[in-house]
């Protein structure tokens, strides 16, 4: 792929109005979505699943892209179609989640990096091969605070810059294979943080984040940004109102991402769904930023078809329809032209 084609692929990943969907949850991961609707974890109920979320009419309307497991890049629709021809076929562009997962760091308790750096060339094209546009690498800082289960005075700097560095050198090798790098540093929500903790965490993250691509010589214009929103801590007594989130994550990217980079698209990190669509319409009606600002959720854009769907062919159609309701409203978020009036036509 051509550096053109790295642009046009990032633009096209942001394009106003339209969003990403976050289904790649490890197998892992999506055993714990499932034991809440009591389905099996089984190789062709992860199939059926994604083949439902997939296959919902009309969702290229909404989303331009789809971020999938190892496992499911190679899977097919009943009919025989692989994955990643049935979303290019309605102009979504199929995507792949490259690291293998956030590991405990060394001498850093309630601290984490993200690994996958091993080999990560070869699978990189291997997953061009078979499909894939862009990527995704996440990186997980934890805010410590007073009575938490974790170490008070956490984020340490070995973390930032640790988890920073492995990002921007992950960023480096799927350019160099061709893969426009969804770049993810989420400064998690769980805790009894207060914005303004949260506020200053994702300063430093995102600056460190910044100064490794710098270093590792990526191309800003070639990446797409998902960041965690600034946000009150998931147990913080005081909870920001939608403005504040709106107004504190705007200043904070605003000091820390460069104009270059085509968009940014959030994650929902555990926000309840209307919730998240709320601070990204309010943050588009906010204005005046150089960046799309627009949503890759993975919670947020699946939880109501997911209880819907419970693994039940006969709830398959009212679960696309959940699942088109939540992206419809997320594209409408990301032109600033969402209501929360238009929550209570989900049912
Ligand atoms: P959530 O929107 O559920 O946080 O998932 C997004 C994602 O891709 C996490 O890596």
């Amino acid at each position: 792929m051509s550096s053109g084609e790295l642009v046009k692929t990032a633009k096209a990943m942001v394009a106003k109005g339209r969003g990403i969907l976050a289904a790649d949850e490890s197998t892992g991961t999506i055993e714990k979505r499932f034991d809440s609707i009591g389905v099996k974890n089984t190789e062709d109920n992860r199939r059926a699943y994604r083949e439902m979320l997939f296959t919902s009419r009309g969702i290229g309307d909404h989303i331009s892209g789809v971020i999938l497991y190892d496992e499911t890049l190679r899977q097919r629709a009943l009919n025989g179609t692989p994955f990643p021809e049935l979303l290019a076929s309605q102009g979504i562009i199929p995507g792949i989640k490259a690291d293998t997962g956030a590991k405990p760091l060394a001498f850093c308790k309630g601290e984490t990096v993200t690994e996958g750096l091993d080999g990560l060339a070869k699978r990189c094209a291997e997953y061009y091969t078979l499909g894939a546009r862009f990527a995704k690498w996440r990186a997980v800082i934890t805010i410590g605070a007073a009575g938490a289960q974790v170490p008070a005075a956490i984020p340490s700097a070995t973390c930032i810059w640790a988890n920073a560095h492995a990002l921007a050198r992950y960023a480096a090798i799927c350019q160099a294979q061709g893969l426009v790098p969804i770049v993810e540093p989420e400064v998690l929500m769980d805790g009894n943080h207060t914005i303004e903790q949260c506020h200053e965490i994702t300063e430093w993250t995102l600056s460190a984040v910044f100064d490794a691509l710098y270093n590792q010589r990526v191309t800003l214009e070639q990446i797409v940004l998902k960041p965690s929103m600034v946000i009150s801590g998931k147990d913080c007594a005081a909870q920001a109102g939608v403005k504040e989130v709106a107004e504190r994550t705007l200043a904070v990217l605003k000091r820390t991402v460069p104009a270059a980079v085509p968009g940014i698209a959030f994650l929902s990190g555990g926000q309840g769904d209307a919730l998240a669509t709320a601070h990204l319409d309010a943050m588009n009606r906010l204005g005046g930023s150089p960046w799309t600002l627009s949503f890759s959720y993975g919670r947020a854009l699946q939880q109501a078809a997911l209880k819907t769907w419970k693994g039940q062919a006969t709830n398959v159609a009212a679960a696309q329809a959940a699942f088109l309701h939540r992206a419809r409203l997320n594209g409408l978020a990301a032109m600033g032209q969402y209501q929360s009036g238009l929550e209570k036509k989900a049912a």
